[in-house]
């Protein structure tokens, strides 16, 4: 692979040995891929946050990192934690997790990086812009940044994302390419897709059938914000699937030529009703978490729209779950006050997934995100459940 002068010395351990660990890290994973050089990338988004997922291996990390006092070279933020930073003990998080997860935080801090705590930076003001190269991580936010804003990153892992948010620099190749970037399948959608949890199905069915491919979506009539994060967090999740056009809606789907799509396979209704019976409620639910990815504030207000002259039953706890950003957002506040004074529960900076409670306290939780599903069913103990937003809430409230 081709270095710059700098980027060798850098290698060499000119700036310490922690910035050159970084470094060899991002050369390795490029010269693996067959990338030719390294490019600037102008942010980062850093998974690796909640202490559930983490552990305790990432304080070693850190004391590597922190012998040479490194800062972050370009704008990075960090993917949910494992507690609500400022409601923990409500959550029922026990204190040593809580002590450790404060720390982990801390760490990031010390290096620059923004407590942000969300999957969704670009509802939070950091939307990528078209054509720009980043190193993000979270894989729904990965799809969203390729896909909804046409941005390019591959699907960084925590480490290599903390290496490009070091060194400000990743290796060019997959995503970052354009030739990479273009559909290997079509996808008509003869299914009529109208809740955020259709759109996940989509995504989750596609995922599962035809994983690590990219998709064309032909038929999809609109394509919101909150839509395209539900579409893009299932199919990262059921088939790591970093990256999908739709017709007349994403920035790239002009360039694509009809000689790229040689394969067209259909989404019909059938196969959206397979995929909801599969999941389909069966035991007294517990929880309704709502949230993966995190909430919008259109989000939030809709739920307040179809709660307010209703109950919650006292035998099911509603969580949402969104960034601080939202939730002490001007428009957002008043609603979060009236949600809770109904019983719902909004929790910022964390979600269902990397959040100790949700498996550690309920059994059967139904949910309109198809990537909560997949990773919460992986606790053979819980029983997860998937539907849409308005059947939940229609069933849940008196
Ligand atoms: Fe975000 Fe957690 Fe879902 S990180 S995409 S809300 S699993």
């Amino acid at each position: 692979m081709y270095l710059t002068k700098e980027q060798e010395r850098i290698l060499e351990g000119e700036k310490g040995e922690a910035l050159s660990k970084m470094l060899q890290l991002i050369v390795k994973i490029g010269e693996v891929n067959g990338a030719e050089k390294l490019i600037s990338v102008n942010s980062a988004q850093i998974a690796g946050v909640s202490y559930l997922t983490v552990g305790d291996a990432i304080f070693s990390f850190f004391d590597m990192i922190n012998k040479d006092n490194l800062k972050v070279k370009i704008p990075s933020w960090l993917n949910p934690a494992g507690m609500d930073m400022g409601r923990y003990k409500e959550m029922g998080i026990d204190s040593l997790f809580s002590k450790k997860q404060i720390q982990i935080i801390e760490e990031y801090r010390k290096l620059g990086i923004k407590d942000t705590l969300t999957c969704t930076p670009y509802l939070v003001g950091h939307e990528p812009k078209f054509g720009e190269h980043v190193a993000w991580s979270e894989s729904s936010a990965v799809s969203m940044a390729n896909s909804y804003f046409g941005a390019r990153t591959n699907r960084e892992g925590g480490p290599s994302s903390l290496a490009s948010a070091l060194t400000g620099l990743t290796a060019e190749y997959g995503l970052h390419l354009p030739e990479n970037r273009k559909p290997e399948v079509l996808i008509e959608v003869d299914a009529a897709l109208e809740s955020f949890a259709d759109f996940s199905v989509l995504g989750f069915w596609f995922g599962e059938n035809q994983g690590g491919k990219i998709p064309f979506f032909r038929g999809i009539k609109q394509l919101s914000i909150e839509k395209a994060k539900s579409l893009s967090a299932a199919m990262a999740a059921s088939g790591s699937v970093a990256m999908y056009h739709v017709e007349h809606f994403t920035p790239e789907y002009k360039k694509i030529k009809k000689e790229d799509l040689t394969e067209t396979i259909h989404f019909t209704e059938e196969e959206k009703k397979a995929i909801y019976e599969r999941f389909k409620e069966q035991d007294n639910i517990d929880l309704i978490a709502i949230g993966c990815p995190h909430a919008s504030k259109k989000e939030i207000k809709m739920i307040y729209n179809v709660v307010k002259s209703k109950q919650k039953k006292s035998d099911v706890d509603i969580m949402i779950f969104t960034s601080r950003k939202v939730l002490t957002d001007i428009e957002t506040v008043s609603i979060v006050k009236e949600l809770t004074k109904k019983g719902i529960k909004v929790y910022a900076d964390t979600c269902m997934v990397v959040s100790p409670v949700t498996r550690q306290n309920y059994r059967n939780i139904i949910t309109n995100s198809s990537k909560a599903v997949f990773y919460l069913s992986k606790n053979k103990e819980t029983n997860v459940f998937l539907d849409t937003l308005e059947n939940i809430l229609r069933r849940t409230l008196r």
